[in-house]
This record gives C-alpha cells, sequence and structure tokens, in this order.
C-alpha cells in the first residue's frame, strides 16, 4: 500500500490548488503513481485563522473535491499541516486538526522554532492530550529536527529530500532508527506531481516498504 500522509489537493483551501480541476489533476497524478491513500493537509496557521473557519472550509473543499472523484481514485484522508505555536495544546479543537479517524497530528515548525521554547507545548500535545506528533519535511531543517528526532519524536519526509542518488546521511540515519513514519509529497499545484515520490520509492528500496508499514501502524492510532 502506497501512503502519502501529505498534500495539498483541496481545492482553494490553501494555496495548493487553485481549483477543482488542479486537484482532480492531482489526484490524477496521485492514482498514476500507485498511491492508494492520499492525506489532504491543507495549512493551518493558528495565528490568522480559526480552528472553525478552518475545518468548515476543510469540510467544504473536501466534499467539492469528492463529488467530482473517479471511482478509481485513491481514498481520501482528511488531515492538517498545524503550525506550531506555543499554547496550541489549549485548543479546543486539536483533536478534529488530526487525521481524520486517528489522534495523529502533523506539525509544521514554527520559523522561530528552538526546541526549549515550545517542549512544553509540545510535551503537552504528546502526553496531556494524548497525541501523536509528528512532525513535517523534517528534510527541510535537519538542524532544527535533530533535537526533536533525538528526543524520540517523530517524523515525515518530504519524497524531494530523497531523490537523490547521494544520500543524505542524516535522514537515512532517522528512517533507520525509526524515527520516519511517513512520506509526503507535499504536493502544491501540478508542476512537480508524483515523479519525485517515485524516485524516492526507487531509491529507498526495501526502506520504502518499511516506512510504509509505520504509516499504516501510525493510522491505527
Ligand atoms: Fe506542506
Amino acid at each position: 500500500m502506497n501512503i502519502d500522509l501529505h498534500a495539498h489537493i483541496l481545492p482553494k483551501a490553501d494555496h495548493g490548488s487553485d481549483s477543482v480541476e488542479t486537484s482532480l489533476k492531482q489526484v490524477d497524478l496521485a492514482r498514476e503513481a500507485g498511491i492508494d491513500l492520499l492525506a489532504a493537509t491543507p495549512h493551518f496557521y493558528p495565528s490568522t485563522d480559526t480552528a472553525e473557519a478552518f475545518l468548515e472550509r476543510r469540510q467544504r473543499c473536501l466534499a467539492e473535491l469528492r463529488s467530482r472523484l473517479g471511482q478509481d481514485a485513491p481514498q481520501i484522508l482528511p488531515g492538517a499541516e498545524v503550525q506550531l505555536c506555543r499554547g496550541i495544546d489549549h485548543l479546543q479543537q486539536i483533536r478534529q486538526l488530526c487525521y481524520e479517524g486517528t489522534n495523529v497530528i502533523l506539525l509544521e515548525l514554527p520559523g522561530d522554532f528552538r526546541f526549549k521554547q515550545f517542549e512544553r507545548s509540545i510535551e503537552s500535545l504528546q502526553y496531556d492530550c494524548g497525541l501523536t506528533v509528528v512532525f513535517a519535511h523534517v528534510d527541510r531543517y535537519p538542524e532544527l529536527a535533530e533535537p526533536l528526532m533525538d528526543a524520540g519524536y517523530l517524523g515525515q519526509l518530504n519524497a524531494s529530500s530523497l531523490c537523490s542518488l547521494f544520500k543524505k546521511k542524516r535522514l537515512y540515519r532517522w528512517i533507520e532508527q525509526g524515527s520516519i513514519v511517513a512520506l509526503g509529497s507535499d504536493i502544491h499545484g501540478t508542476k512537480t506531481g508524483y515523479s519525485e515520490f517515485l524516485r524516492a520509492q526507487k531509491n529507498l528500496g526495501s526502506l520504502y516498504d518499511e516506512i510504509m508499514s509505520r504509516s499504516r501502524r501510525l493510522l491505527s492510532k
């Protein structure tokens, strides 16, 4: 089973897709690449948006897309790419921001991230709220993500980080130690499509299947 846990495919939910036609093209590219389960993870920025407005928008955009999907389309799983901020653990709707039907939340690090300053909020999400925290595209900020991976938190890699034949040692170390539990296309628009996902799959070899197994287990939490 091929799972993409990070994609911006909902029409006008964020800057990932400007129309339902673009979204349908994105879903079609995913289908062609053999993706079975495609998470729709629009950005949620707590500093400029409310959870109520975000959830209403996501629902509306998802319904619009689903009404146009073909029968052979991948399964779409609603989620969110939630920007971490201090106090986010107190957000009333925090569970509704998880991948639907799970206690798993995808968090994006803010530009001013420092582990010590955000540690309390992250710990509270994980231990007080009982969520499983997965950090989005940790390949983008490996230095910032390193203390999180060391502390036992989980991460998602963008497929684009695994395309080169030159293996990035740190990313492979995280995969081998079990920290990486998901891959994502992080697709915005249709230009890059799924070619990177397919290349990453090829480069990872058996590690790809291992990550997909971890994603399946993750979604059963
Ligand atoms: Fe993203």
